[in-house]
């Protein structure tokens, strides 16, 4: 199996800069700014705590997420979280834990498919209405479920994404209730990956997680790495429910956990333990992250919808998911472009931006679609990255106002 697509396309990055080349960096999914000093400081502090402490994460830490939920609507005891290194292997963990055959949203995160098959289990992929990405059309969903269940592998869970990679869209509530309805009516346990779910760029906007509706099945994944822009420490909780299921689901993870990471690294749980109390300081990083993550993605789907592409517009994290149909016969004739591999693999060889193709994503083959990552736009260092943060007009900055440029003028090229 390959690596990750994500992966390997900051690997092409890297690449072609050792080459020579400059390459506008828009295909791998990392936040893209600074840890805050608070953080750093804490880490520092920590960094004696060498023990390996408990497998489902050091009591603090569990009671700290607890509370985050709590704020959030969701009823929460310590008993119900278990924190991993990255919600990535939880989720790993969690799909091996539900067994069986499990609907994943197309298009959706390249991960998902991917651990599925690693785990020898069939992922059904159900598309996703425009603008409602990372939630499976409720209808096509029970029709999946019916057939699967026809077929003796009956459907065992749904895995939603609000908001969404590769889409950047928050599916409606309605969208999500219906899907609460389907997955209720046929018994699926509802994987809710909320990774995302600090950086709606709308804080007016309002949010429905699924554990609001179905309590009693669905599990939710969410963690550090985007919020906190901490990706490479890797620190992630899942919320089990309080339920039979929830605690039949505790057992398995925590037999998982034990044989394979043990715990989580001891330092960062007790940083993340006080990151979750949210206090002040870092909601107010968090706010400045969310405002340059909606207004580079904003400004980013401008120059794609200047340039003739059709697309949902961004409303949280740092992605959006262009179509580039309009120009299919031009870029088959000038390019050889038929597919969304190709038109991903011309805009990095030869018009040096790096996107990932819709196909990595589960998508249609032959859609000219791609996934656009934003963040990396911020600079390319700490501080360019925190200068981006705080001024009051990022797209002015020299740096990033350059890559909306060359990004314009590869497209001008693509499409002309
Ligand atoms: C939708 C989604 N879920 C989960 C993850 C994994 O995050 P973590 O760093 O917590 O493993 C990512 C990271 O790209 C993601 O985009």
């Amino acid at each position: 199996m390959a690596v990750s697509a994500t992966l390997a396309v900051n690997e092409a990055v890297e690449r072609a800069r050792r080459d020579g080349r400059t390459i506008l960096p828009l295909g791998f999914g990392e936040a893209g700014l600074p840890v805050h000093p608070a953080l750093r400081e804490r880490l520092a502090g920590a960094a004696g705590a060498n023990g390996y402490g408990p497998v489902a994460g050091a009591a603090q830490l569990l009671e700290a997420a607890a509370g985050y939920w709590i704020r959030r609507r969701l009823p929460t005891t310590a008993s119900q979280v278990v924190a991993g290194p990255g919600s990535k292997p939880l989720l790993y963990a969690l799909l091996q834990a539900i067994g069986g055959d499990v609907a994943l949203p197309r298009p959706s995160w390249v991960s998902y498919a991917a651990q599925a098959e690693l785990l020898a289990q069939r992922a059904h992929l159900i598309d996703t209405a425009p603008g409602q990405g990372g939630v499976p059309d409720p209808a096509a969903l029970a029709a999946a479920a019916h057939r699967a269940c026809e077929r003796g592998h009956p459907l065992r869970s749904v895995l939603v994404t609000l908001p969404d990679n590769p889409t950047g869209t928050l599916a409606d509530r309605d969208r999500v209730a219906a899907v609460c309805a389907v997955a209720r009516e046929h018994d699926l346990v509802i994987i809710s990956d909320e990774i995302y779910r600090d950086l709606v760029h709308d804080p007016a906007r309002s949010y429905l997680s699924p554990a609001e509706l179905a309590p009693e099945r669905t599990v939710i994944t969410t963690g550090i790495s985007k919020s906190l822009a901490l990706g490479g420490w890797r620190l992630g909780v899942t919320r089990l429910p309080a339920s039979e299921l929830g605690e039949r689901l505790r057992e398995r993870l925590l037999h998982i956990a034990s044989e394979v990471w043990s715990s989580p690294a001891n330092p960062v749980q007790q940083v993340a333990a006080w990151a979750y109390t949210e206090p002040q300081v870092l909601v107010e990083h968090l706010e400045a992250s969310r405002r340059l993550h909606a207004t580079v993605a904003g400004a980013v789907a401008e120059v794609f919808v200047a340039a003739g592409a059709t697309l949902a517009w961004p409303q949280g994290g740092f992605y959006l998911y262009p179509d580039l149909s309009a120009h299919r016969d031009r870029m088959a004739q000038g390019w050889g472009i038929t597919d969304s591999q190709g038109l991903a693999r011309v805009l990095i060889d030869e018009l040096d931006v790096a996107t990932l193709p819709g196909v990595a994503f589960g998508d249609d083959p032959d859609a000219l679609r791609l996934r656009v990552a934003t963040s990396l736009l911020y600079g390319p260092d700490d501080l360019r990255r925190q200068t981006a943060l705080v001024d009051d007009d990022p797209l002015a900055l020299p740096w990033i106002r350059d890559g909306l440029g060359q990004l314009a003028a590869a497209l001008a090229r693509l499409t002309g």
